[in-house]
């Protein structure tokens, strides 16, 4: 698998993608996450130490990425119940597309571990849906922005997390002239 996949996925450089990330241990295990590529090459995140995810993944070694575009099913995987896999594997039912991952670098800090994985296998179908929340929290921020009393700490506060989640992003731009304008 080559750096092309994930530019042919549309993926930007260290921008935070959510996804579900299932997981053998102690049975299948499913969790979201965000994921993020640093070089289009390996796929990252930064795992709570506590997380089951984390364990299965330092023992296995491997984890599937699962590529979803509905809440609900986020909320299942949060809860881990109601999730149906494709046969045995650790594909979900539901996902648009998948990526299995074999870790490849880990570093460890107080409370999260950050891993870095290279891609085994991809499968989807068609244009798979990358979930990014900057789109909707610069929405949010604009009409915020638009009430008759402005929640500026709640502009500013959502401006944070979209540098952080989609660096150099056009959402970053238009929520930074948002704020300069109120
Ligand atoms: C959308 C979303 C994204 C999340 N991203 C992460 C993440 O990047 N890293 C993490 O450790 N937990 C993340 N969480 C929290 C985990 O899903 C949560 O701690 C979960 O209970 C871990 O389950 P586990 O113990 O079965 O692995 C996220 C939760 C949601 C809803």
């Amino acid at each position: 698998m080559t750096s092309n996949l994930l530019k042919k996925l549309n993926f930007k450089r260290n921008w935070i993608y959510e996804v579900i990330v299932t997981t053998n241990g102690d049975g299948r295990n499913a969790a979201p996450m965000g994921i993020y590529t640093p070089d289009f090459e390996h796929i990252c995140l930064n795992v709570y130490k506590s997380s089951e995810t984390c364990r299965n993944i330092l023992n296995s070694k491997i984890f599937v990425v699962n590529f979803v575009d509905d809440i609900e099913l986020f909320y299942s995987a949060s809860l881990d119940t109601d999730l149906e896999y494709v046969g045995n594997s650790l594909v979900l039912n539901g996902a648009s597309g998948y990526l299995e991952l074999e870790v490849n670098g880990i570093e460890r800090s107080d409370t999260v571990t950050k891993l870095s994985s290279r891609i085994i296998d991809y499968s989807g179908e068609g244009e798979i849906y990358l979930l990014n929340r900057a789109k909707f929290l610069a929405l949010e921020c604009l009409i915020m922005s638009t009430k008759p009393v402005i929640a500026k700490k709640q502009i500013l506060e959502y401006y944070q997390v979209i540098k952080k989640i989609a660096p150099r992003s056009r959402y970053e731009r238009i929520v930074k002239d948002i704020i300069d304008r109120i």
